[in-house]
């Protein structure tokens, strides 16, 4: 069904908010689509018809949990599997934890450091050596203002996103020479289900609505009291997939309504 030159592109964590949004403007612009997440096969399935329908593109999915290399590994197969090997990979998936780093449970510190770090470079490491052979590919990690700055009880979050950040631009200089680029997108509040649980918290901690500890949460951090919308990030990943992004390599660009700024 492919009806241009577009590589299939990979995006982890795809079921769900700035990846489900990147996945759209991917698609949109002619990419064959695997999507990803922790979904069950049927809504997984459902997802992909209705990917394949809109937009005319091949597309596939998995569910792989990519909390281990062996679930990186799976989900790379699946992909070649379903699409060939990607020219295109997103490392999106991402999860959080919030406590003092006193306080922390190592648990939540392995599984954070595991979806949000590890995973990106097991990852690459499965796919790049089919990009530099084809002599062009894409890998776009969606790290966060907290791969820049620190925040108060995100203490394995930061170091999962410094570190991917880090693993960027090794990635950007080790393939310099063959037309593959690496980029990291640094988000600051998206309205996405990842965000919730800190709404919340406020709106109980404080005894107001949940709109008042959106515009809280937000304004505390940037200048610009407004939320970031997911389509915004998926449009900036198409930006750096395209021919004017060639030389883009190494960055890590805030989408942050000025937080980074201060
Ligand atoms: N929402 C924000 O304000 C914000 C800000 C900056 C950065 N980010 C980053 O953007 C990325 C996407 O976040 P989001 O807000 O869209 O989150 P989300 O919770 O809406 O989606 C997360 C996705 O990751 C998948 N996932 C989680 N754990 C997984 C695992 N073990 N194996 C496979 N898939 C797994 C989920 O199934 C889901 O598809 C994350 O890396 C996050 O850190 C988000």
């Amino acid at each position: 069904m492919q009806r241009n030159n577009k590589k299939p592109a990979l995006i982890t964590g795809s079921t769900s908010g700035i990846g489900l949004s990147i996945a759209h403007s991917l698609a949109r612009s002619g990419h064959p689509i695997m999507l990803h997440g922790l979904v069950d096969r049927a809504e997984g399935e459902r997802l992909q018809r209705e990917f394949s329908e809109t937009y005319a593109i091949d597309s596939g999915f998995s569910n792989a949990d990519i909390a281990s290399e062996s679930g990186c590994q799976e989900l790379a197969a699946d992909t070649r599997e379903a699409l060939g090997n990607p020219g295109v990979l997103v490392n999106n998936a991402g999860i959080q934890h919030t406590a003092a780093s006193h306080e922390f449970p190592s648990d939540a510190w392995q599984k954070i450091i595991s979806v949000n770090l590890s995973a990106a470079f097991y990852l690459a490491r499965e796919v790049l050596p089919d990009m530099r052979a084809a002599g062009w590919g894409r890998v776009v990690n969606i790290s966060s203002v907290h791969g820049l700055v620190a925040s108060a009880e995100k203490a394995a979050y930061c170091a999962a996103k410094h570190g991917l950040i880090g693993l960027t631009k090794v990635m950007a200089l080790e393939n310099a020479d063959c037309g593959v680029t690496a980029n990291a997108v640094c988000p600051g509040w998206v309205e996405t289900p990842l965000i919730q649980p800190q709404i919340e918290a406020i709106a109980r901690e404080e005894g107001i609505d949940l709109d008042r500890a959106r515009a809280q949460l937000v304004g505390a951090k940037q200048p610009m009291p407004r939320t970031t919308r997911p389509e915004a990030i998926g449009e900036l990943v198409v930006y750096l997939c395209g021919e004017f992004a060639e030389t883009i390599t190494g960055a890590s660009l805030p989408v942050d309504g000025g937080w980074t700024a201060q």
